[in-house]
């Protein structure tokens, strides 16, 4: 309910992309009549090609999915071209000793120095933290969000 609380707090520019239609649906259905202040991508993130830059690019566990290189080089390729050059990307997956699989499918676990490696040195890490999410099935899940600025 990210871009929820985004539009409540009166952030503008808000864009969600997702591959599920129907995810897409819920969401636009759930925020009601603000739906329209928000750009909509139904897209694969590896091969979304952007209509404009953003400062921010927010990634809730979606990049942890990706368990092959090929696709992880698509999507840092589409990341690259999407966030504007000092623009902040936060990134949260799963941490090491976290989940090993979500909704049955193989996940890959980052830690700092995994994650900045898969980023390369485009990218400079500045904040990291650490969260227990309680699914709604009561289950723990440890997640560790990372913030790293876009150097050019
Ligand atoms: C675990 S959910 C996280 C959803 C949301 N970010 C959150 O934190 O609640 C993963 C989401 O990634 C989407 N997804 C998976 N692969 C994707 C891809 N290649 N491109 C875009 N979205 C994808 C799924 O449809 C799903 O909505």
């Amino acid at each position: 309910m990210l871009v929820d609380r985004l539009l409540e707090g009166g952030y503008q520019h808000l864009a969600v992309l997702d591959i599920s239609s129907s995810a897409m649906v819920y969401a636009k259905n759930r925020i009601g009549v603000k739906a329209p202040d928000v750009e909509w991508f139904e897209a694969d993130v590896t091969t979304f090609s952007p209509p404009h830059q953003f400062d921010v690019w927010h990634d809730r566990a979606v990049f942890h999915f990706l368990t092959n290189a090929t696709d992880r080089n698509k999507y840092l390729r589409a990341l690259r071209h999407t966030l504007r050059p000092g623009g902040h990307l936060i990134i949260a997956t799963f941490a090491l000793g976290g989940p090993q699989k979500c909704s049955g499918l193989d996940i890959v676990q980052y830690d700092s120095g995994s994650i900045s490696k898969e980023l390369g040195n485009g990218f400079s890490l500045v904040e990291e933290c650490h969260e227990t999410h309680m699914t709604p099935a009561h289950k723990e899940q440890m997640f560790t969000y990372f913030r790293f600025i876009k150097l050019n």
